[in-house]
């Protein structure tokens, strides 16, 4: 356990060397029903809502009950901050999330734990590093353009474009193509088979995931066997993928020194003769990386879309920002333009802090230890929201339901306690923090970019109002928003 983890010692209880001054039956938290206990408000597509009011009402740490089991929720950013560099020896993730990615075998390095963790780990920052995306940048260019001209062609031939439905082919054709070195071709080909089976894995991860009881654990329903089979398909698909690969290389030697997609980048890992990847590890990480970076980045997006479409203003800042930049250029493609977007940054931060598409996490204690001065034994799981804690209160962040690309932006570097990444935990944080953060914000500026270079947004105010909706990641129920092009 890391020092910082047992928090304030305030040398009331102490039990084994660790201080306390309350336990999880001290903490406060909200009455549940006799047998469920609050296990009904933590089910369906709006419990981090639900998770985020009781911050409000009970405060930085509280507790939950489900079925009679504990789990506790902290908001404390600092306890926080300690229980995510805490891993893997303090805690790992909760097992619940584990076991079902694994049954899909969608799980790789996000469901791995201690040695076995560090490994593939190594594989996809390897796989994922800052060369290999500017290699895949051309590539993410082309397909983005390929979006540019699906939409100039619809809205040409007075028809509208489907926001939420194209934003995710993007992101699913994006990050199919630089995990798996595939190019799906979502546009032209909208009947691709490894486009279906993946968004039938990402349905029923989903679907699973808010079921009440694993009855999948005692008989399968024909939408279980279909997702069976879309797993084995997937992982065929993607060894015939890693074949391929293995081809070209060979003939283009070069692209041992200079992978251009993370499969490439695996590929040349595992040949080292000091690393044991296997192909299965190649496999299942190249899935877990699609199914990381799909919802996450296309949700980002969607929900960004939908609060700059509402917010006049900062469009209309960030349009003058993306002019200036991309000049006569209908979307980037020069990598060094990435630097060069400090509003779509300040924009996408308070994306983040406003509509976060991963609102919380789910850790196990693996020894009893002592958070934000409470007792916690061996586990118990604990959530903590990345950015719905301090990111929605008004004391960190004046006006918090507004979205203020401004208050991210600054003369001079703020004092550590003023810095407003200090707060939030978009990624996640420590050695987990997301490996595809980096991928995630180059594909969010080359999108968005390219959006406000080419569409003025206009939000449909006749629409229902957007809500959140948590499937596997949250996203809107909707983008209502109408593109028509540009002068
Ligand atoms: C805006 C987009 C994204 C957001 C908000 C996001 C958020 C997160 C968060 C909160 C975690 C948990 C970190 C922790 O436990 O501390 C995570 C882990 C992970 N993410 Fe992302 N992510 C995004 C994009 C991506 C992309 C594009 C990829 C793949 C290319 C990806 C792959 C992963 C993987 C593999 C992990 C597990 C890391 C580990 O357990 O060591 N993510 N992400």
């Amino acid at each position: 356990m890391n020092s910082n983890t047992e928090v304030a010692e305030r040398d009331v209880q102490d039990t084994g060397g660790l201080k306390y001054s309350r336990t999880v039956d001290d903490l406060p938290g909200p009455k549940g029903l006799p047998l469920f206990g609050n296990q009904l408000q933590m089910r369906g597509s709006q419990w981090h809502v639900t998770l985020t009011n009781y911050i409000r009402e009970y405060g930085p740490i509280y507790r939950l009950n489900a079925f009679g089991i504990p789990i506790v929720v902290v908001s404390d950013r600092a306890a926080i901050g300690s229980l995510l560099k805490d891993r893997p020896e303090g805690f790992e993730r909760s097992r619940g999330l584990r076991v079902r990615m694994n049954e899909l075998k969608v799980g790789g390095v996000f469901t791995a734990e201690g040695e076995d963790w560090r490994k593939q780990r190594k594989l996809v920052t390897g796989g994922l590093s800052v060369e290999v995306i500017r290699n895949f940048f051309p590539t993410m260019g082309n397909m983005t353009e390929r979006m540019l001209q699906r939409w100039k062609a619809a809205l040409a031939n007075g028809k509208r474009v489907d926001l939420h439905r194209d934003l995710k082919a993007l992101a699913l054709e994006i990050i199919v193509g630089i995990a798996m070195g595939y190019d799906l071709d979502v546009v032209n080909d909208e009947d691709n088979a490894l486009q279906h089976d993946l968004d039938s894995l990402m349905r029923r991860l989903a679907s699973r995931g808010t079921s009440l009881y694993p009855y999948w654990r005692r008989f399968r329903l024909p939408v279980d066997r279909a997702a069976d089979r879309s797993a084995h398909d997937v992982e065929q698909t993607v060894l015939r993928l890693i074949n391929e690969a293995r081809e070209r290389m060979q003939q283009h030697p070069h692209l041992r020194e200079d992978p251009t997609n993370m499969l490439e980048a695996m590929i040349v890992a595992s040949e080292d003769p000091e690393s044991d990847f296997s192909d299965q590890d190649l496999v299942s990480n190249a899935i877990a990386s699609v199914v990381g970076g799909i919802d996450t980045t296309a949700n980002s997006i969607a929900w960004m879309i939908n609060l700059l479409a509402q917010n006049p203003f900062a469009a209309a800042k960030l349009a003058a920002e993306v002019d200036a930049v991309l000049g006569d250029a209908r979307l980037s493609r020069e990598w060094e333009q990435m630097k060069q977007f400090p509003y779509l940054d300040a924009a996408h931060n308070e994306t983040q802090r406003l509509r976060s598409s991963t609102p919380f996490l789910g850790l196990l204690s693996k020894a009893d230890c002592v958070v934000a001065d409470t007792f916690i034994p061996k586990g118990m799981v604990i959530f903590m929201p990345t950015t719905f804690g301090d990111g929605l209160d008004d004391k960190h962040f004046p006006q918090h339901e507004q979205f203020l690309p401004e208050r991210w932006i600054f003369e001079h570097k703020p004092q550590p306690e003023d810095d407003p990444s200090r707060k939030l935990f978009p990624f996640g944080g420590g050695q987990r923090l997301c490996p595809g953060r980096f991928l995630a914000l180059i594909e969010v500026k080359m999108v968005v970019s390219m959006i406000m270079r080419n569409f003025e947004l206009e939000f449909d105010s006749k629409a229902p109002p957007v809500q959140q909706v948590m499937t596997f990641f949250m996203g809107p129920s909707a983008v209502p928003v109408r593109l028509t092009s540009r002068a």
